[in-house]
């Protein structure tokens, strides 16, 4: 069974006391219809309401994705916490107090992290030594003072090349030591990857160290800055550099600020800006824009002021429009990166903030670059691109401004601008009907049995008499949660069974594909026979394969008769059950 940090009496108050509809609330905007409320999905790219919340039944589903579970699954998957974590968090709102100590970390990568941990304890201490005058001369140059230091764990390699790989030897195995990538072996021994640099460490959404970018300080280098390669624990296209910090207060003020470097962001701290992330300098992804999406309504693109900052200011901005997002922009002036331009003005930058762009301003600037609007040629060719970004954006309005702007500035027909837009408006995806599942008879006996279980006890009465053996694993496994409740608890609930096996994803992803079946409300008792009798042929008929395998295999004639006459037993049980 899985463990449970918190007793299930506890987190059953904690949801009843909570209400759904609210917590929800605070992530995505909900509307009342009927007896549920809708809102748009944040687990999967949606534009149309479709996942439901249920306050009665506790429990939130996308009709589109599937997603489904309790308040507590909820925040989980939202905010990339724990279930603990989703619960503490939840009951804080619901104004419960409970005690949970310390979150245990539920990790097959913890030696991993143990490493982190420990070469953090090293980088961190070694600026802090005489050998790291240097460095914090640099970064106090640069106006980094002490509490920022301290606040990014900023840290240094020492010069020399093997000092972090012989502490790591210490405690950690070759395996995992060179697993974590800061080692780096040749025909010498261990090298360490990283050394004369000012390390800053990288975390991951939950905020655990998982890599580093070192910055050179006092010597010349091709690399400016060079990172961790990627690990299990480190997929730099999966993490926004900063999220853990900045998710409250970007929830907070329904506004995330989005730059480039890590630098970027830690200069926006020291002017008290705390609602900002890095992309860290890569081609933003997919994943990357969708966590960006779920961080805050409202987007603002902060990049350099230079034309890589142009470009992926572009880049960045078409990621989010495909996702339903249209961003705002800050163009910084004179091919200032935001680090700088806060250096050299300060508190200014938020009046930046209040004065944002409109991203398809930004983009049509960035078309008119290099162009002369007065050479037909020229002007051809920004029209035609023009209409390309315009086809992009799903936004009535802006759409409409953004053709005004265009026939405005180069006196083009509005007729047949329009006419080359057509009336083909980017068609958001529709919900994709689902695939209908292909399902085998036993497997659809499996699944229908289940789905009663789940409504009623007496089904699993039943189930625990009749049944010995579900043929398929997940619905095996789920079938033993759902025994294993009901034994300890004497009632069935889908939300509680959910935070039972506290969110388990396969679990309940299981539950979800059952409950699709949609089966009408009340059950007869054939039926139940019925589906019992279907998986029983089904264990009866896999025991004859494989007897009759090995009766192939035997040699030996008295035991070939015995397995023989098995076969003949089970397949008179399978006539009489
Ligand atoms: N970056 C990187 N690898 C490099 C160069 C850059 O991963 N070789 C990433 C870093 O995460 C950095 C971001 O890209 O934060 C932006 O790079 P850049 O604009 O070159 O650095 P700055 O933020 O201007 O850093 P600094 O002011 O220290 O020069
Ligand atoms: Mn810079």
């Amino acid at each position: 069974m899985l463990m449970s940090y918190i007793d299930q009496e506890k987190i059953k108050e904690i949801r009843d006391a909570a209400d759904i509809v609210e917590i929800i609330s605070n992530y995505v905007s909900l509307t009342p219809r009927g007896k549920n409320y809708f809102g748009i999905c944040p687990f999967h790219d949606d534009n149309n309401p479709s996942m439901s919340v249920n306050r009665d039944k506790k429990i939130y589903k996308c009709f589109s994705c599937g997603a489904t579970g309790t308040v507590f699954k909820f925040v989980m998957d939202y905010e990339n916490i724990s279930f603990i974590e989703a619960v503490k968090k939840v009951a804080d709102s619901a104004g419960i107090n409970i005690d949970i100590g310390n979150i245990p970390k539920l990790k097959n990568h913890s030696k991993l992290y143990e490493i982190y941990n420990l070469s953090l304890k090293f980088y961190t201490n070694n600026i802090n030594t005489s050998a790291g005058k240097e460095a914090r001369e640099y970064l106090k140059a640069r106006g980094i003072n002490d509490d920022i230091i301290k606040e990014f764990q900023i840290g240094l390699a020492l010069d020399d090349k093997d000092s972090l790989s012989k502490l790591l030897f210490k405690k950690f195995d070759e395996k995992s030591i060179m697993k974590s990538g800061l080692v780096n072996k040749n025909t010498y021994g261990f090298l360490d990857l990283f050394y004369g640099r000012i390390m800053f460490p990288l975390y991951d959404l939950k905020g655990n160290v998982v890599a580093y970018s070192g910055r050179i300080y006092n010597r010349e280098d091709k690399s400016k800055y060079f990172n961790t390669w990627e690990t299990e624990i480190f997929k730099k296209g999966e993490l926004l550099y900063n999220y853990h910090r900045a998710k409250d207060s970007a929830r907070l003020n329904n506004q995330i600020i989005v730059m480039e470097g890590f630098m970027d962001v830690i200069r926006a701290y020291s002017i008290g800006i705390t609602n900002v992330v890095a992309t860290m300098g890569t081609a933003v992804t997919k994943e990357q824009a969708i966590l960006i999406k779920k961080m805050a309504k409202e987007v603002i693109l902060c990049f350099d002021g230079d034309d890589a900052g142009a470009h992926a200011t572009m880049a960045c901005a078409d990621e989010l429009i495909a996702i339903g997002v249209i961003p705002k922009i800050i163009a910084l002036k004179d091919g200032l990166d935001p680090d700088e331009y806060i250096m050299k003005n300060g508190d200014e930058f938020k009046n930046l903030i209040k004065n944002t762009m409109n991203v398809m301003d930004f983009k049509l600037n960035y078309l008119k670059k290099g162009k002369n609007l007065n050479n037909t040629i020229d002007e051809a060719q920004f029209v035609s691109e023009a209409i390309k970004e315009i086809k992009k954006i799903n936004d009535d309005i802006l759409r409409e401004l953004t053709i005004k702007k265009i026939v405005n500035e180069t006196g083009l027909d509005e007729g047949i601008l329009r006419s080359k837009l057509g009336n083909n408006k980017v068609k958001m995806p529709k919900v994709k009907p689902k695939p209908k599942i292909k399902m085998n008879k036993y497997e659809m006996a499996e699944r229908n049995l289940i789905y009663y279980m789940l409504r009623y006890p007496e089904v699993i009465k039943i189930y625990n008499t009749k049944v010995t053996y579900m043929p398929t694993e997940e619905y095996r496994f789920l079938a033993r949660e759902i025994k294993m409740f009901y034994n300890e608890y004497g009632f069935i609930k889908e939300a509680d069974l959910i935070d039972y096996v506290e969110c388990d994803e396969d679990i309940v992803k299981t539950i979800s594909k059952i409950e699709e079946a949609d089966l009408k409300e009340n059950y007869s008792n054939e039926e139940i026979d019925d589906y019992i009798k279907t998986i029983k042929d089904y264990n009866v008929k896999n025991e004859i394969n494989r007897l009759t395998a090995n009766m192939k295999k035997e040699l030996d004639p008295l035991k070939k008769a015995e397995i023989a006459q098995k076969i003949i037993d089970l397949k008179k049980e399978s006539t009489n059950v």
